[in-house]
């Protein structure tokens, strides 16, 4: 309650963008959006430009909703423009500073990343992977991962970056539905000073999938692996005698450059396709005037590279620009609670960008920890992941950025590629709490149920009404699912995002959180569906339904209600089997806080869950008119149980 009414006071603060900074933003005219409004078309056309093609393209647009097509017949590479444009002033300049958990430090300039890409890339192509063909990386926070990304790209093979933290299921799953017969993984890496057996847990995943010919393995660790023989081989042994030079092939900028795998509201992930010539112009247009990236900035995207935020902004927005990029391997708690601090202190980090949940976890530990640590060096800030309280923000904001930075909150997804809605740090008030407006170029609306607008504080879906370079193309293998998802709830040519939101009497966009059944823990997108189908693929359990439940570090937590098999019996063992089970199918991000063995669930007569009242129960809130259900009596009973009773 504190919180909420704390909320709604700080609603009302607007702070400018401290005056120094506006002087030298790289924008600095709030007439970029009457510019992009006028003629979005035009507007990204003439930002196309930034990005070195090949062959130019001959038509902005092609817009057949829910289709698009940018850029028509252009030709580029998104490695080549990453890398070799930025040979011939920026050969030495660092592109990478790498610091691994247990403190070990490596940097690639520009031209020595372009010589490891190159090289990857022949690799790559000994080994047979040719253009179009899906590679799947599965690599930690290691210098390789961005490597490999761009080596891929470079020859034209989409990649498919799944998690390191995922489990060898989730791996399993997304190498089947890509059909991707190469995998590129590593041995081993250290995640809070403990050695995690990459290796063996590609191995496993693996077993269950047909069509894989080769493993590339990236030796980081040391640690002792086993070798499939015919089948895996060692990064190392094919870099020998490769030449440090690999053609960029010329992509059509509707060529696939990549998928991810994303949770949606079905059991199932689903893999995101984004385009290379409209996502290449929009991550370097975002990078350059979110971030406002300047030549001597040190800029650290704290996000994994297995999610978009590190394909957007760890590889391809600031490596297009030409930027230095910090990556670090571990935990922000290791050895010790300062680590980012020491590290932004140590590399004289300028620009820095987290998620809210970290924030609040930094805010518990303590204002004395960062404190101790010089900061000076640092110019913006950003959050993006999940909706950040004003609190956080303000912590953020005063205690990290010493009240000299500018906080960028940048709402977006994995569909969008881009950053959508966000403050642009030169020229917007900015209002804590609140992602601002939408970006230029970018239309977004608050609708109701039947597409109108909202009226000015009330709530409703968040969608965006034109379309824009980096949107998601289709569901790769599933344009059932593209089409139902996204674009079936106004009549074919509005985007759902599936998220709700606010617009206030400035205009400023308040998210509010998603409205599907897609919960974000820590900032890490998981579907209530895919956890719901690991319990039950238990042999203990007969139904289970997963919801959200508000946490003030990670903003929601999991919890499970189960139903078990009449002869099972609960217990606290069995209720540590299940997370363990999740944790073990999905990854631990997944692994529910609370499992409560329930009877029954709330149904309505016709036998379906209603998510709303179990979601009131999980929270704590009232639960509203349950005269609908065929058995009313569960309300109390779970209520109790949530209760700890
Ligand atoms: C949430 C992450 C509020 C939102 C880039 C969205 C946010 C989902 C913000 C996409 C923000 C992301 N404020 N909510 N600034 N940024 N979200 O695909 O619910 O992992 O739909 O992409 O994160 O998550 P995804």
């Amino acid at each position: 309650m504190d919180e909420m009414i704390e909320s709604s006071l700080k609603e009302q603060l607007v702070l400018n963008p401290p005056e120094g900074f506006s002087r030298s933003a790289n924008i600095s005219d709030p007439e970029i959006y009457r510019r992009s409004e006028e003629d979005p078309e035009k507007f990204w056309g003439e930002l196309s430009k930034n990005i070195d093609w090949f062959e130019e393209w001959d038509q902005i647009l092609d817009w057949k909703p829910p289709h698009s097509k940018w850029f028509l017949n252009g030709k580029l590479n998104a490695s080549y423009n990453c890398l070799d444009r930025h040979l011939q002033n920026k050969k030495d300049k660092l592109a990478i500073i790498w610091e691994g958990e247990d403190g070990a430090e490596k940097t690639y300039t520009y031209g020595e990343l372009y010589d490891a890409t190159c090289r990857f890339s022949n690799v790559l192509k000994k080994m047979g992977v040719e253009k179009g063909d899906i590679v799947t990386i599965y690599l930690p926070m290691i210098p390789e991962a961005v490597i490999a990304m761009l080596a891929c790209a470079r020859i034209g093979a989409p990649h498919s970056v799944v998690f390191a933290g995922f489990s060898h299921e989730a791996l399993a799953q997304r190498v089947t539905d890509a059909k991707s017969e190469y995998v590129i993984t590593c041995d081993g890496y250290h995640h809070k000073g403990k050695l995690q057996t990459q290796k063996e847990k590609t191995d496993k995943g693996l077993e269950k999938v047909s069509g894989v010919k080769e493993v590339l393995v990236v030796q980081h660790a040391n640690n002792e692996i086993d070798m499939k023989p015919g089948r895996d081989v060692w990064l190392h042994y094919l870099l020998h005698g490769v030449s440090n030079e690999c053609p960029a092939e010329p992509m059509d900028s509707e060529d696939t450059l990549f998928l991810m795998y994303t949770s949606g509201t079905t059991g199932k992930p689903k893999g995101v396709v984004h385009s290379t010539g409209g996502y290449l112009v929009s991550a370097y247009t975002t990078a350059n005037w979110v971030f406002d990236l300047k030549d001597d900035d040190i800029y650290w995207c704290t996000a994994d590279v297995g999610w978009i935020t590190g394909h957007s902004y760890i590889t391809y927005g600031p490596l297009l620009n030409g930027a230095t990029i910090l990556i670090y391997e571990g935990s922000p708690d290791y050895p010790g609670k300062a680590r980012f601090w020491s590290l932004i202190e140590k590399y004289k980090v300028t620009i820095f960008y987290t998620a809210p949940t970290a924030i609040r976890m930094f805010m518990k530990w303590g204002d004395a920890l960062p404190q101790k640590h010089d900061l000076s060096s640092l110019r913006l800030l950003g959050s993006v992941g999940e909706p950040i309280n004003p609190r956080a923000w303000l912590w953020y904001y005063e205690q990290i950025g010493g009240k000299r930075c500018p906080v960028v909150d940048t709402w977006w997804q994995t569909e969008t590629g881009m950053i959508m809605i966000t403050s642009l740090p030169g020229i917007t008030p900015m209002k804590p709490g609140s992602a601002s407006k939408a970006f230029p170029g970018i239309k977004a609306v608050v609708l109701d149920e039947a597409g109108n607008e909202v009226p000015v504080g009330k709530g409703g879906y968040l969608a965006i009404k034109n379309p824009w370079p980096s949107m998601i193309r289709t569901v790769h293998g599933n344009e059932e699912r593209f089409h139902k998802t996204y674009w079936s709830k106004w009549g074919g040519d509005i985007y759902m995002s599936g998220d709700g939101a606010r617009v206030d009497e400035d205009g400023y966009i308040w998210v509010l959180g998603r409205l599907d059944d897609v919960i974000k823990v820590a900032g890490h997108r998981l579907g209530t569906m895919e956890i719901e189908s690991s319990l039950v693929s238990h042999p203990a359990v007969t139904e289970a339904a997963v919801e959200g439940k508000a946490d003030e570090i990670k903003g929601e937590v999991i919890v499970a209600y189960v139903i078990l098999e009449a002869y099972v019996e609960p217990s606290d063992k069995l209720r540590d089997e299940l997370k363990a089970h999740v944790a073990d199918e999905i990854g631990h991000i997944a692994r529910p806080a609370d499992i409560i063995f329930a009877e029954d669930l709330p149904k309505t007569r016709s036998g379906k869950i209603m998510r709303r009242i179990l979601k009131a129960i999980t929270n704590g809130e009232d639960v509203g008119d349950v005269t609908t259900l065929q058995n009313p009596d569960i309300v109390e009973e779970l209520k109790r149980k949530v209760g700890g009773e």
